[in-house]
Formats: C-alpha cells, sequence, structure tokens
C-alpha cells in the first residue's frame, strides 16, 4: 500500500510554530506530510520552512496550482488519507463548522471525503464563544476528531483551555484517523436506503416516514472508511454524497431489482431501507375520484429486498456480508436477535422506535449491534457517528 499522507492545516494562532515539530512527527510515524498555510498563519511561520521540512510544495492562496492544469484543493483532497488543522484558531473552525470556504485550507476541506482532524489553539474566552462551541459540536457531529486543547498559560498571557495539544497527541489522533480512513479501501459497500412507495394511483401511494438520513449516513461514512460505495435509494430528499453510485428507486420490487444488480462484487451490503412490507394489489390508473363513501385496498406482501440479497449470495457462493437494520420498540431485542438468524444475516442492527429523540427523521440515532460475537450499543450520537461506529463493527464481522 502506498505511504498515507496528511495535508497539515496551519492556521494563524502564535502555535503556528509547533506545526513544525508536529510536520515532522507526523513525517516519523510514516506519514507523507503536505502543508497547508492560512494567510494569518504565513505571518508567524514561512512555506519555505514548511516546504523544507517536508519536501514538499505547501499551499496558501486558492488559486495555486503546483502542477499546472492541475486544480491543487482537489488533487490534495483526493490524495490525502486524512486532513489536520492545526493549530485551528477560532476563525478557521467556524469557518470549517459551518462550511464556508474562503481561502485553500477550508476549500481543500469542502472538497474531501476524508476524515478531519482539529486540534483548537486560542484565547480561552474564545474557547469557550458560543460560535466556536457550536462549530466544534458540528464538527463532532460530521465525525471530525476534535483533539481538545490543553490548559494552562496561553500566549496573550491568560491562563485557561487554549493551548494546543502536545505533537504526540495530535500524531496519535492522525493515526487512528488514518487508519478508520483505510478500514474499507478496496471494498465495495451497497447501501439500500429511504422508505419505497407503493403506488395507489398516479398520485397517491402507501409509504412511510424514512428520511434516508442513516442511509446518506452510512454513504458517507463508508466513504470517509475508503470504500466504494452503492445506493439504491427510495425517494428521499437527503444528498448522497458526490463520491457514491446512487440508483433511484420507487417501489420495493424496483429497489429489489437494482440492489440485485448492484450485488455482484459487494463485500458488504447494508439494509438501511424501510421498505414498505405491503403494496396496494393493483395500481389504479388515472386519479381515483372521491365518488365513493367507502374504498377497500387490498394488500399484498412485498418481496424482502435484504432477505432475497441473502439467499442469491449464499446460492451463488459469494462471500458477501449482511446488515439488518430493525425498528423496533423498545422491548424488541429479542425479536431482533432472531431476525438476525431468519433472515439469514451477519448481523443486526436494532433502532429504538419507540423513542421521539433518535431514529425516523431524526438528526441522532441510538443503534444496539447484534452480532455473531456479541452485543454493544452505540449511545447516542449523530446519525454519522453512528455509521462510522457501525462500520467500523462491520470491519471486524468474521
Ligand atoms: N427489509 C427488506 N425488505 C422488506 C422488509 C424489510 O429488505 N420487504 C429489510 C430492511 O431494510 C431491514 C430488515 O429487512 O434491514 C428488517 O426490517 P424489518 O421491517 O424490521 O423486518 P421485517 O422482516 O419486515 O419484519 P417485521 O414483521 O417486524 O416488520
Amino acid at each position: 500500500m502506498s505511504q498515507p499522507s496528511v495535508v497539515l492545516g496551519v492556521s494563524g494562532s502564535v502555535a503556528a510554530y509547533r506545526a513544525a515539530d508536529l510536520a515532522r512527527d507526523l513525517m516519523r510515524a510514516g506519514f507523507t506530510v503536505r502543508v497547508c498555510l492560512t494567510d494569518a498563519a504565513e505571518r508567524f511561520v514561512s512555506r519555505e520552512l514548511f516546504e523544507a521540512l517536508t519536501s514538499q510544495p505547501c499551499l496558501q492562496d486558492v488559486f495555486e496550482e503546483p502542477e499546472r492544469g492541475r486544480m491543487a484543493h482537489i488533487d490534495w483532497a483526493r490524495q490525502a488519507s486524512v486532513i489536520v488543522v492545526a493549530p485551528a484558531t477560532a476563525n478557521t473552525l467556524v469557518k470549517l463548522g459551518f462550511g464556508l470556504g474562503d481561502d485553500m485550507l477550508t476549500t481543500l476541506v469542502l472538497a474531501s471525503e476524508r476524515p478531519l482532524v482539529v486540534a483548537p489553539a486560542m484565547n480561552p474566552t474564545m474557547f469557550t464563544n458560543a460560535h466556536v462551541v457550536e462549530a466544534l459540536e458540528r464538527l463532532r457531529k460530521q465525525g471530525a476528531t476534535v483533539v481538545e486543547p490543553a490548559e494552562g498559560d496561553v500566549a496573550c498571557g491568560e491562563n485557561g483551555q487554549g493551548k494546543l495539544a502536545s505533537a504526540a497527541t495530535i500524531v496519535h489522533a492522525a493515526l487512528t484517523a488514518s487508519i478508520r480512513s483505510s478500514r474499507w479501501t478496496g471494498k465495495r459497500i451497497l447501501i439500500t436506503s429511504g422508505p419505497t412507495y407503493e403506488p395507489i394511483d398516479d398520485v397517491r401511494f402507501v409509504g412511510n416516514r424514512s428520511s434516508g438520513k442513516m442511509g446518506e449516513a452510512l454513504a458517507r461514512a463508508a466513504r470517509m472508511m475508503g470504500a466504494e460505495v452503492a445506493v439504491v435509494s427510495g425517494p428521499v430528499a437527503v444528498q448522497y454524497p458526490a463520491g457514491a453510485r446512487v440508483v433511484r428507486v420507487q417501489t420495493a420490487q424496483a429497489m429489489l431489482d437494482a440492489a440485485l444488480a448492484e450485488l455482484p462484487g459487494s463485500d458488504l451490503v447494508i439494509g438501511a431501507a424501510a421498505v414498505a412490507d405491503y403494496r396496494p394489489i393493483e395500481k389504479q390508473s388515472g386519479k381515483m375520484r372521491r365518488t365513493h363513501d367507502r374504498i377497500d385496498l387490498t394488500l399484498v406482501r412485498n418481496p424482502d429486498v435484504l432477505g432475497t440479497l441473502v439467499a442469491e449470495a449464499r446460492n451463488s457462493g459469494r462471500n458477501t456480508r449482511f446488515i439488518a437494520f430493525a425498528a423496533e420498540p423498545s422491548d424488541g431485542l429479542e425479536i431482533a436477535r432472531q431476525k438476525r438468524v431468519s433472515k439469514g444475516v451477519d448481523a443486526i442492527v436494532v433502532n429504538d422506535v419507540s423513542r421521539s429523540d433518535v431514529g425516523f427523521g431524526t438528526e441522532d440515532n441510538e443503534l444496539a449491534w447484534i452480532g455473531p460475537t456479541g452485543e454493544a450499543t452505540s449511545g447516542k450520537r449523530s446519525k454519522l457517528e453512528c455509521a462510522l461506529w457501525l462500520l467500523e463493527r462491520a470491519a471486524e464481522l468474521p
């Protein structure tokens, strides 16, 4: 495997001088290091310093192209195993947290699907500023690692939490993120996501409230961990990551057909879709009129998408791993344990649908993992953090 590489983003804190040692320590830990400076950082440390230390060109201006005709922010974002921003100033953190890209560093982070590590360094009052706190919370929810600053004397003469963490702590975080970023490299993950809509007539359907947010989070996490990703999605408003192949469908039957076509070559299949279990026996053409006092809608059972994929893979001798989701009320763990066996999947992940703060349509989730070698719970986290947690466990399936 090629050497893992870090883009080291240095923003304009007095602690920028410590990024020189950090660059060296990252290289000693086995990384190729490329440094991207903000203009403010350049007031404290020079590009020449980092170019001499790393033997790589530095980036600073958003229009720079070390290789003519190549957009550096795209190339660097694609090639990095991990992006480490150290020191991260209040200004850079807030821009990263809210998705601004007004310089090379923030633009590069926007163009990246890989893990992000941020190590804040600033005055203690700035560190507790509500905007900074919110930006850090948003970054954590998006899967970033925050290396907490230490307590002590800071450059402005005050004392409190705001000192850049030690190089050893930041290198450790970079190594952990880098391992995560290659966890699924070379592997293909197929995800079913969202609801299915089963037509009653040309304008009405039987469906459910699945938002596709968990499927989207899984697709993002899988990209972050290096996988090739295919998503077969019912009708949803979420944005899947650009690096994922997305096949859009409406009905359970169409989801099954598309997923069967995607199955060959998949190492892992995750059934995150809330497939409608039943569909109207036939679709009325046109729009049904309001002329009857009563209408009886007869529903027939839909195919089991995941179950069919499991059977297909096992019949053709493919070594594919399967994970099912189970939306269960709080006492549903035993039912889920039985479903894992009856569905023939390797693991089943349970969401508690009796809670209103997690699951359907919400930003957070809490998952219970029931696998072949044990059980675990994720704790309440953002859906992306849950997805990363799930894919870490999935990578260890026997
Ligand atoms: N699933 C599927 N196709 C279906 C129904 C479910 O692929 N027609 C998948 C879901 O994506 C999920 C898993 O099966 O990963 C479990 O879904 P769930 O609705 O909990 O299970 P069911 O088999 O439908 O059982 P229940 O009777 O409890 O609804």
